[in-house]
């Protein structure tokens, strides 16, 4: 069962349009908002990324059962749902690593499981990717494998590879000397920001962000939460995390879906996250007294 929070234009994705096969996907579609796009002053150009009917299977197990969901330029849409509810999963599907049952991923236009690999390759050089266990390589130093995707992309001579990187490594909020460093001598919160930084080196247009504050204190999960802010601000970056981390869901999301049993229950902004009916919602939310002081 599916739930929409919205009875008011502001409470869907900004560029709601009711054409949206997507959007037409949930219930209670027939209402027609106008509205210019909140996020990028109306800006009508096609979603980065399109989710239509996704559905998956692993060992045999269905997993995801029709997940249709877009997000735009400039945008920050976070995934919640209990642990084992496909969320790592959904994004490796996303990053064609997950070939699906039946539906469409589309990203930049082009549907990305029928896409040749020439194209697979310009699309790839447009998105960056934090896995949720960071998925290092343990031989090579932080600088070295921040590089690696500069490297396979744009053939740079290996100092400018490492003179971009740099500047990556300090971005994720990590001293310099830690550029050095092989991942087995970084605790758990460097080793997350070094990932950071390798998701953002190439300057994506899509971030796929797996769990990017858990494990950090909580100074650093502000800065890595304003870090993602300001580029899908700033640069227009569209953005899909996923998260255990109401602050980041609640201070940089705009908008919220809620996985539950291989579909999304619910799909609003943050903050109206509290008028969903949906129990596995509702116990998210009472499990953080401090999201509710804030809704
Ligand atoms: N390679 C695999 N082979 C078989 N089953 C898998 C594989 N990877 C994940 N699964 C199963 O698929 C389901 C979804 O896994 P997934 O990693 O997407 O969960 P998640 O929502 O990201 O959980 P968490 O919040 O703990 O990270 C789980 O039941 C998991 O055990
Ligand atoms: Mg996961």
């Amino acid at each position: 069962m599916e739930y929409e929070i919205a009875n008011t234009p502001e409470t869907l994705s900004g560029n709601f349009d009711p054409q949206d096969t997507v959007c037409s996907s949930l219930p209670d579609r027939g209402r027609k908002f106008t509205e210019p796009s909140r996020l990028n002053g109306g800006d009508r150009s096609p979603s980065v990324l399109r989710l239509h009917e996704l559905r998956t299977s692993i060992a045999g197990r269905p997993l995801h059962r029709g997940i249709s969901l877009s997000v735009d330029r400039g945008e920050i849409v976070g995934i919640v749902g209990n642990s084992g509810s496909g969320k790592s999963l959904l994004l490796k599907c996303i990053m064609g690593l997950l070939p699906p049952d039946d539906g469409v991923v589309e990203m930049f236009g082009t549907n990305l499981y029928s896409a040749r690999d020439a194209e697979l390759r310009r699309i790839a050089s447009r998105c960056g990717v934090l896995f949720q266990h960071n998925a290092l390589f343990s031989t090579l130093t932080v600088r070295e494998n921040v590089a690696v995707p500069l490297r396979h992309l744009s053939g740079l001579p290996d100092d400018l590879l490492h003179e971009i990187a740099d500047v990556k490594i300090a971005a994720a909020g990590l001293p310099a000397d830690v550029a050095d460093r092989l991942p087995g001598e970084l605790s758990g919160g460097m080793a997350k920001r070094a990932g950071l930084a390798r998701a953002i080196a190439t300057d994506p247009e899509l971030l796929l962000l797996d769990e990017p504050t858990t494990g950090l204190d909580v100074i650093m999960a502000e800065q890595i939460d304003s870090l993602i802010h300001d580029m899908a601000q700033v640069q227009n970056i569209a953005v899909i995390l996923v998260t255990h981390d109401v602050d980041t869901l609640f201070e940089i999301c705009d908008r919220a879906a809620a996985l539950f049993d291989g579909e999304i229950v619910t799909l609003c902004e943050p903050r109206f996250l509290h008028k969903s009916p949906h129990p596995w919602v509702k116990a998210f939310l009472n499990a953080r007294p401090r999201t509710l002081r804030a809704s």
